[in-house]
């Protein structure tokens, strides 16, 4: 699969570095959160504002845009075209599809605008649209040829949406383990700063694992996610953001490997004394998991329609050993729903 570039860079790269004719392809709402992407974007004369989130990604949508798109770009080669792309994952998810597709192929370059984006979904060339309410059925691996990771732009997010990010960074903290996680794990606040400070290498941890299995064809990439499993049923079900969702997955998985023994208690709790962890558990327990029969009934239907399904009932689901050692075991959907009854109902002293 080919490599992308990255850039770490303070402020919005300079137009003319970017190609020779660029569809901009970016979120419309960024001319709110920042003056210097307001004037940067004055500089480009095709351009497709988009609203971000799931509505975008739909496939029933893209014939609507695609139209639009082929006709501001139908004096433009293939040879010639760069699609930029910036937003979040939303809009990096179609862009990038748009990229791929787009006579047959064009130049791509991701400049993601949240902290999902920038520490996960800009890199590893997963582009996705939605079937329905199944997310992500649709997409091309189509990585970018340039990422840029521009500092102004992303701390123009408002503080409150590090947290979103914060659970991507934990969850790949973990997954590193070693001189990543040691640094890491002596942080005491979650500031925009701090996830400015770690990018770098979390992104260095991703391509790590995405090298090893660049397709998900041997099963290496699964270990990404670690979390996702719960964590997208109850982003679904509670309407969380993703990263707040993730954080509690994180913790769920973490629970879940006590009690199976791949982890022990006396590991679990000296990893939770690290005041990274404290933020897995907000929201609690108790308001995210539930044991009556709707719940249950509504959590079977979302983890059934996950993707990584090995077969019509089971999944593999991804436990930390401890900081540094992932492993997957296959589940059924009914030792999950098993294992949300008993965390539920555990008394665990906290
Ligand atoms: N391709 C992959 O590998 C991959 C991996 C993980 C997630 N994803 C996808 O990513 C999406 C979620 O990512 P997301 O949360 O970044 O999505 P998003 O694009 O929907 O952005 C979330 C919100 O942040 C706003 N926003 C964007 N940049 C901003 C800025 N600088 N300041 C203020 N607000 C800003 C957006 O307008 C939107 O309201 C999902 O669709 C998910 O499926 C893809
Ligand atoms: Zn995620």
């Amino acid at each position: 699969m080919r490599k992308s570039s990255l850039v770490f860079t303070a402020r919005l790269p300079k137009p003319s570095l970017l190609g020779s004719e660029i569809l901009l392809v970016y979120d419309e709402s960024l001319v709110k959160y920042s003056t210097e992407f307001k004037s940067w974007l004055k500089s480009f004369p095709l351009r497709y504002p988009v609203a971000a989130g799931e509505k975008l990604k739909s496939v029933d949508e893209f014939p609507l845009h695609i139209h639009k798109i082929v006709a501001l770009c139908r004096k433009s080669s293939s040879r010639n075209l760069t699609v930029v792309v910036v937003g979040g994952g939303s809009v990096g998810d179609f862009g990038g599809f748009v990229a791929s597709v787009l006579k047959r192929g064009v130049r791509l370059i991701q400049i993601p605008s949240t902290w999902l984006a920038a520490i996960d979904s800009a890199h590893g060339g997963k582009t996705a649209l939605n079937v329905g309410s199944a997310k992500n059925q649709i997409g091309t691996f189509y990585p970018a040829d340039n990422i840029f990771l521009v500092k102004s732009l992303l701390l123009s997010q408002p503080s409150a949406r590090s947290f979103e990010g914060f659970g991507e960074l934990l969850k790949i903290a973990l997954l590193a383990g070693g001189s990543f996680w040691k640094s890491f794990s002596k942080e005491k606040n979650v500031t925009p700063d701090l996830l400015w400070k770690y990018l770098r290498s979390a992104i260095q941890e991703k391509y790590k694992i995405v090298n090893k299995d660049p397709l998900e064809k041997t099963g290496h990439r699964h270990l990404l996610n670690l979390g996702h499993t719960v964590g997208h049923a109850l982003e679904v079900y509670h309407e969380l953001p993703h990263g707040i969702a993730i954080n509690y997955g994180l913790d769920f998985s973490l629970r879940y490997g006590v009690h199976l023994k791949l982890m022990t208690r006396k590991d679990y709790d000296a990893l939770m004394t690290y005041p990274v962890m404290a933020y897995l558990l907000s929201p609690s327990r108790d308001q995210l998991l539930f044991s009556n029969a709707q719940f249950l009934k509504n959590m079977q239907n979302l983890l059934l329609s996950d993707k990584k399904k090995t077969s019509s009932h089971k999944l593999r689901f991804v436990f930390l050993k401890n900081p540094g050692k992932a492993t997957i075991v296959e589940v059924t959907v009914d030792d999950l729903l098993i294992e949300i009854c008993r965390q539920k109902e555990e008394e665990w002293n906290d």
